[in-house]
């Protein structure tokens, strides 16, 4: 049950600090990452990996394409109903890695059977023991969420980036063909830590006190570059899929060729830090704010985006491959917390279904 919580969203939001523990559980020994169905090896002969996701697992394959490109290894992302058309040459120098939560999208299984019809090698990252991804693909790592009961995932893209990320360590070891980065060891450290910055967050109520000071906007914009790219996308569409309001996710540098076009003084920017480099977020917001909008800045206390923003949402300070996650909770908050004072059913959003298995 929801147990002290009004809804099932907001309960899973509050167990990821669990959930993530679970995840990472028995993953990392001695530095080294480690997968009981991936034994070293495992990878040698890929030479590209292809993520097909769709919505929100694919927001967590676009963090993990990321840090794989950065470990020099070919990397696409593909939304899986595009994978015919948007996937490069495949063949059996090829990892099709099929990012699902469910295990049972229509859209992610058909780019998965194609890959592997052109002779892909097969991996299902997913929540769902015995699910038909985790069964056809090759292999299958699961990211042990628990179950998750709101229409809107929330703790399972936390799990997917994380899982993703420690993907990539074992990939690269197998396949890169630089060394893994230098600060691998300080990565894997912060990340033990992610539990108990992710409850320092959930015990703020900034996202709650920005979403009553912005209810009556007309729009929302999510931006961010780097790893906040993909976070700026998935806080735009946890926003929309349970507000009913407009939000659109950018990155950075795009809001000038276009978007631009819609930011008054009602239209909220909201910019991500992952304590990266965010110059071009900062500039580009500092656009919008010349246009009157009222900048919120989602990051740790001494990004440069504070030095513009009208509101900051704080996180702990991290390593910067993990920033993104706990920006993206704050986002979830702030999502949640506006979608129940527009008072909308918030963990059966209208016409969205938990998994979707048709084409
Ligand atoms: C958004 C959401 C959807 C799913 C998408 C893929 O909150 O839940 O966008 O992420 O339908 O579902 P899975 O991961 O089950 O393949």
């Amino acid at each position: 049950g929801k147990g002290a919580y009004d809804h099932y969203m907001l309960k899973e939001i509050h167990s990821q600090p669990t959930a993530l523990s679970n995840t990472i559980e028995g993953r990392i020994q001695d530095g080294e990452v480690t997968f009981e169905a991936l034994p070293a090896g495992t990878f040698e002969g890929i030479e590209t990996v292809q993520f097909v996701a769709c919505g929100t697992s694919y927001h967590a394959a676009m963090y993990g394409g990321q840090l794989l490109r950065a470990a020099d290894i070919r990397t696409e992302v593909v939304r899986a109903s595009e994978y015919e058309s948007a996937s490069g040459p495949v063949d059996e120098t090829t990892l099709v890695v099929a990012v699902t939560q469910s295990g049972e999208t229509a859209d992610t299984l058909d780019a998965l059977r194609t890959g592997a019809d052109h002779g892909a090698r097969t991996l299902a990252v997913t929540n769902v023991v015995g699910s038909t991804a985790a069964r056809e693909a090759d292999e299958a790592v699961y990211i042990r969420a628990g179950p998750e009961v709101g229409v809107a995932a929330t703790k399972t893209y936390s799990s997917q980036a994380v899982s993703l990320a420690l993907l990539t360590q074992r990939l690269a070891d197998d396949v890169a063909h630089a060394t893994p980065a230098d600060d691998r060891a300080e990565m894997l450290d912060t990340l033990a830590d992610l539990p108990d910055h992710l409850e320092q967050i959930l015990e703020q109520n900034a996202a709650e006190t920005l979403a009553q000071e912005t209810i009556d906007s007309e729009s929302y914009f999510f931006i961010g570059n780097g790893l906040g790219h993909s976070v700026a996308l998935e806080g735009a569409l946890k926003f929309k899929e349970i507000t009913y309001e407009h939000a659109e996710g950018f990155a950075s540098g795009q809001l000038k060729h276009g978007p631009l076009a819609l930011v008054t003084e009602n239209s909220p920017v909201i910019a991500v830090s992952t304590g990266g480099d965010d110059e071009k977020t900062k500039t580009n917001a500092l656009e919008a704010q010349s246009r009157g909008a009222p900048i919120v800045a989602i990051g740790p206390d001494d990004t440069p985006l504070t030095d513009i923003a009208d509101t900051h949402l704080s996180i702990p300070e991290t390593h910067p491959v993990w920033g993104g996650l706990l920006a993206n909770v704050q986002l979830q908050l702030f999502a949640y917390h506006a979608a129940k004072q527009l008072d909308r059913p918030i963990d059966k959003p209208r016409n969205l279904a938990k998994s979707v298995t048709v084409e």
